[in-house]
């Protein structure tokens, strides 16, 4: 776990994992932390706390002690997300401290007692309400449902101008003691945006209506620190990290970098042969290409490349009357994250009786995804000169389309 003192009574504690799946499903090649801060008036405030994981709260209480701050003179406990990555640790706490309040929204209090009993003190806070800690630490509390899970809200600090942001502006990667974006490489800077992305499209993604309101939220305060629950913390230009998500909010709706993703699988590479051409295609045109082979590539990777990509073209052969599978499952899951309004186009392969296009259109259909797809080809068998023609036809049209999509 890394501690760090940020300004007089505000340290951050973070603890990296990288031997996990998030939310058991998204891969962490780079890892990611799960960061807790002390507010340290003339009371203790401990805000975003830890995973409830043998050993973890044991960790916290051990570094809580080296900044002498005992467990048991922890009053408050604010929880701007009750998932448990954040909340956890709350059964263990019950044992070492008998008297802590529970800071929370309205939405917060029933799931707080569903997950960590009736016992709890509870203090329900709604927009705009105080607690003062003394020695001027004043926090504020600013509901904003729905940023994951309904009770979620920020937390503003009046003294440090600091806002506790939980999953709002977090990213994968761990945090190391350069807990700063600004003190991070140019390598690590790179990482992180890309982390970013990928934390953004696998685990926010479905939320961007209710992102874009935190981030008005996040305007009308004066905030010089955003402290985040997952990855990085940032000071000085937080602009940036809020136009990102302004531009992730909007990716969900079919914008995207001017890049295109190809979402392929094909069994025997009858339908793959035509992928190397369109591929060539798009970067002879200059643009980059993500090959998203399904099922080699992850999930997470997949959802990723393809919310950030102005361009998506999808390609599958036909597999028992429908979409070969693996694309299937990938479009079902980028329909469950309403990633909507993507640029698009179709082609695949198939023996003696098309199925895929149709069983595409129908996942659009049952998520309302809205993706433009202009063109849809299926050959039977090997690809013709005039279907490979056609192909790269509809290619060039979605190079135009995508063009008006790219933020
Ligand atoms: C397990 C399996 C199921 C298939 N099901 C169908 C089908 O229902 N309808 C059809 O027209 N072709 C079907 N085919 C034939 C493939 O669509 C065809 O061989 C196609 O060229 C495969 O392209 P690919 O190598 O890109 O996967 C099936 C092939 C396999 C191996
Ligand atoms: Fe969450
Ligand atoms: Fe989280």
């Amino acid at each position: 776990m890394n501690k760090k003192k940020l300004k007089d009574g505000l340290y951050m504690l973070s603890m990296n994992v990288d031997d996990m799946l998030f939310e058991s499903m998204w891969e962490l090649p780079h890892g990611v932390s799960m960061n807790s801060y002390l507010v340290k008036g003339e009371k203790t405030a401990i805000i975003d706390g830890v995973i409830g994981w043998d050993g973890v709260p044991e960790t916290l209480y051990k570094e809580l002690g080296d900044i002498d701050v005992d467990p048991k003179n922890i009053a408050y406990l604010i929880v701007n997300h009750l998932e448990p990555d954040h909340s956890g640790w709350i059964d263990n706490f019950k044992k070492v401290n008998d008297d802590f309040t529970v800071v929370t929204t309205a939405k917060g209090e029933p799931i707080l007692k569903a997950f960590y009993g009736d016992d709890l003190k509870i203090m329900v806070v709604g927009e705009g309400d105080t607690l003062d800690l003394g020695n001027g630490k004043v926090l504020s509390f600013h509901p904003t449902p729905n940023v994951h899970w309904p009770e979620t809200m920020l937390t503003y600090e009046q003294c440090t101008k600091a806002l506790f942001s939980c999953d709002m502006y977090g990213a994968f990667g761990t945090v190391s003691d350069r807990c700063f974006y600004d003190e991070l490489s140019k390598e690590e800077q790179a990482v992180i945006e890309e982390e970013t992305i990928r934390y953004y499209s696998n685990v926010l993604t479905t939320f961007s209506p209710m992102v874009k309101r935190s981030i008005a939220k996040t305007k009308e305060l004066d905030v010089e620190m955003i402290l985040t629950g997952h990855g990085p913390a940032y000071r000085g230009d937080i602009n940036q990290i809020i136009a990102q998500y302004e531009s992730y909010a909007n990716y969900a709706n079919g914008f995207g970098k001017n890049e295109v993703a190809i979402l392929y699988g094909s069994m025997y590479g009858t339908t793959e042969k035509v992928v190397h051409i369109v591929k060539d295609l798009v970067e002879e045109k200059g643009l980059k290409v993500h090959m998203l082979h399904m099922p080699y590539t992850s999930e997470s990777e997949m959802v990723a490349k393809v919310f950030s990509s102005a361009g998506v073209i999808v390609a599958a052969s036909t597999y028992e009357y429908k979409m070969f599978p693996p694309v299937a499952h990938a479009i079902d899951e980028l329909g469950r994250k309403k990633i909507t309004g993507k640029e698009s186009m179709f082609f695949g392969s198939y023996g003696w009786n098309s199925g895929a296009q149709k069983d595409f259109t129908t996942i659009l259909d049952t998520y309302r995804m809205k993706w433009n797809i202009d063109h849809t080809l299926e050959f039977e068998g090997i690809a013709k000169e005039v279907q490979i023609s056609e192909i790269k036809e509809a290619v060039n049209d979605l190079l135009k389309r995508m063009k008006e999509k790219v933020l």
